[in-house]
């Protein structure tokens, strides 16, 4: 963990620890259908500081890809703010790049560089020189350099989730945005992707904002995670989940804090929690 930093954060080094990159401020969002008004998510705050791996856990339909989505300039808050940088959201950017579950994202007329390249080309932000520079330089950074005149369909599961991060971290965007990204992969390739992703942020150290809806993965991927209550999501807590890492899965402190994070999200104890946990810090909304 004691990696020096480098890429495209170099430029971050004389910020201060506590730098905020995302500011989400009482944010509802709704989808509206003929029939009626969908209250996805209702007065959801956070802020995302630069390198933090910020989780967003909840249950199905809690309104997590929702938020994903609005972070994304996707969709529009009906009430609140989402600023970036400072800057207020209002559409989809090229310092903002999602990673979704599907890995079928990858277009499969594309060799694997070429996927990489895509959106570095199809944003002007590099020319093709520079951009294959920078597609083989994530490739080999995901470890998959030998893959790169390779067309995604005769790669793997987690070979193609391994490509859609080396596309999304060759923009070296403001803030990375996963959406379950390991969901569809077998239990032993989620856990390698989740040991790679942790190894590839203490390389790079991006800011990430990652949605799941497992507590394990959430402990295991992020330094803080938010709890969401279903329908309409809210914030129930925050808790910090820097102590844990994989190295923890399956010891007496880890069970622990999984167990309360079930109680808090499911039960509603919010009462005494921050007693109870082990977290360093603990936020409760309620
Ligand atoms: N396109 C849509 N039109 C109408 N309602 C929608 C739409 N997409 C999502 N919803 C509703 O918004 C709410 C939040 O959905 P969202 O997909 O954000 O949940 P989620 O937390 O990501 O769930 P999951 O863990 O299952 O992915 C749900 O009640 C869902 O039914
Ligand atoms: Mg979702």
């Amino acid at each position: 963990m004691n990696a020096p930093l480098q890429g495209h954060t170099a430029s971050n080094l004389n910020t201060t620890a506590f730098d905020t990159v995302l500011e989400v401020d009482r944010v509802s969002l709704e989808y509206r259908t003929p029939q009626r008004v969908v209250r996805a998510t209702h007065e959801v705050s956070f802020e995302v500081d630069r390198s933090d791996r910020f989780v967003l856990l909840g249950p199905s339909g809690c309104g997590k890809s929702t938020l994903l989505k609005a972070v994304a300039g996707f969709i529009e808050p009906v009430a609140g703010s989402i600023r970036l940088d400072g800057q207020t959201v209002r559409e989809p950017g090229p310092d903002r790049i999602v990673v979704f579950q599907e890995f079928d994202q990858l277009p499969p007329w594309k060799t694997v560089k070429q996927n990489v390249m895509f959106p570095l080309l199809a944003s002007r932000t590099l020319g093709r020189r520079e951009a294959e520079a920078r597609a083989l330089h994530y490739l080999e950074k995901v470890g998959l350099a030998a893959f790169a005149d390779a067309y995604p369909h005769t790669l793997s599961g987690g070979m193609k989730a391994r490509v859609a991060i080396a596309r999304a971290l060759a923009m070296q965007p403001k803030i990375l945005l996963m959406d379950e990204p390991f969901a569809a992969l077998d239990a032993l390739t989620r856990r390698k992707m989740q040991e790679e992703l942790l190894e590839l942020w203490d390389e790079v150290r991006f800011t990430l904002l990652f949605v799941t809806h497992s507590i394990e993965e959430a402990l295991v991927v992020g330094n803080r995670i938010l709890l969401l209550s279903p329908h309409p999501g809210r914030v129930r807590a925050e808790v910090g989940a820097h102590a844990f890492d994989l190295h923890s899965l399956g010891g007496a402190d880890f069970q622990q804090a999984a167990l309360r994070i079930h109680q808090l999200l499911f039960e509603g104890r919010t009462e005494d929690a921050g007693a109870e946990l082990a977290f360093q810090d603990v936020r409760l909304a309620y």
